[in-house]
């Protein structure tokens, strides 16, 4: 089955998944990596493994529009993701998106024409389910866990869906909050457990979400 990996910054967890689908722990082929950034250290890791890149920059497509012009830059969102959809279902043709660091809301103009494509969507997110949603969540969950709100934090990768980050999970890990402990350690202790998490998912997508032909 064809992958196709979405970025926006350092591809660690792309990093894990080529690494796991080379050795054969994830049955399938990673066949593109489309990064939100030109500056996106994954698009390196994607040369190193001679896996075809490109860049799709939302910065490009509001050029020229200023942040006061609101239906202007709504147009050029709507631009975007049309020619984001369209370079996938035209050009890579996945079986499989795996978000993993993808910093942009995914919205329904771009995942309604994918459903109807049957092209599954998951996304690794570094919170547990039904906490923490959406951005700055490592950090977030750190604060809630030094201040005694809640006693574990973790991953998920789970099914994208319009809500942000609560769709159906299909892998989550957790970690215990442990008092006085770094921003730092609390960040590389997630970090960790999301290699781990984003092999598992892709594998039980490919498994579960995927339609074998
Ligand atoms: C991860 O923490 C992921 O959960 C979040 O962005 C980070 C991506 O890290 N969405 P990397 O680019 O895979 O190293």
């Amino acid at each position: 089955p064809r992958i196709l990996v979405l970025i926006s910054g350092n591809g660690s967890n792309l990093q894990a998944l080529i690494d796991r689908s080379a050795d054969g722990i994830i049955p399938g082929q990673i066949v593109s990596v489309v990064s939100s950034s030109a500056k996106a250290y994954g698009l390196e890791r994607a040369a190193e493994a001679k896996i075809p890149s490109r860049v799709h920059a939302l910065k490009e497509y509001y050029t020229g529009v200023p942040k006061e012009d609101v239906s202007g830059r709504k147009a050029a969102r709507a631009q975007f993701n049309r020619d984001l959809v369209s370079l996938i279902i035209n050009e890579v043709k996945p079986d499989l998106i795996v978000c993993a660091g993808w910093m942009l809301i995914l919205s329904e103009d771009f995942l309604e024409p994918l459903e109807n494509a049957s092209i599954p969507i998951i996304n690794l997110h570094p919170s547990l389910p039904g906490a923490f949603e959406g951005i700055n969540a490592i950090e977030r969950s750190y604060e809630a866990g030094q201040n005694g709100t809640v006693a574990k934090g973790g991953c998920m990768i789970h099914k994208v869906i319009k809500e942000v980050d609560r769709g159906q999970p299909l892998v989550v890990r957790e970690i215990d909050v442990v008092k006085g402990e770094t921003l730092e350690s609390w960040e590389q202790r997630i970090h960790a457990l999301e290699h781990q998490a984003i092999v598992d998912g892709t594998v039980k997508a490919l498994k579960e979400l995927v339609r074998v032909d």
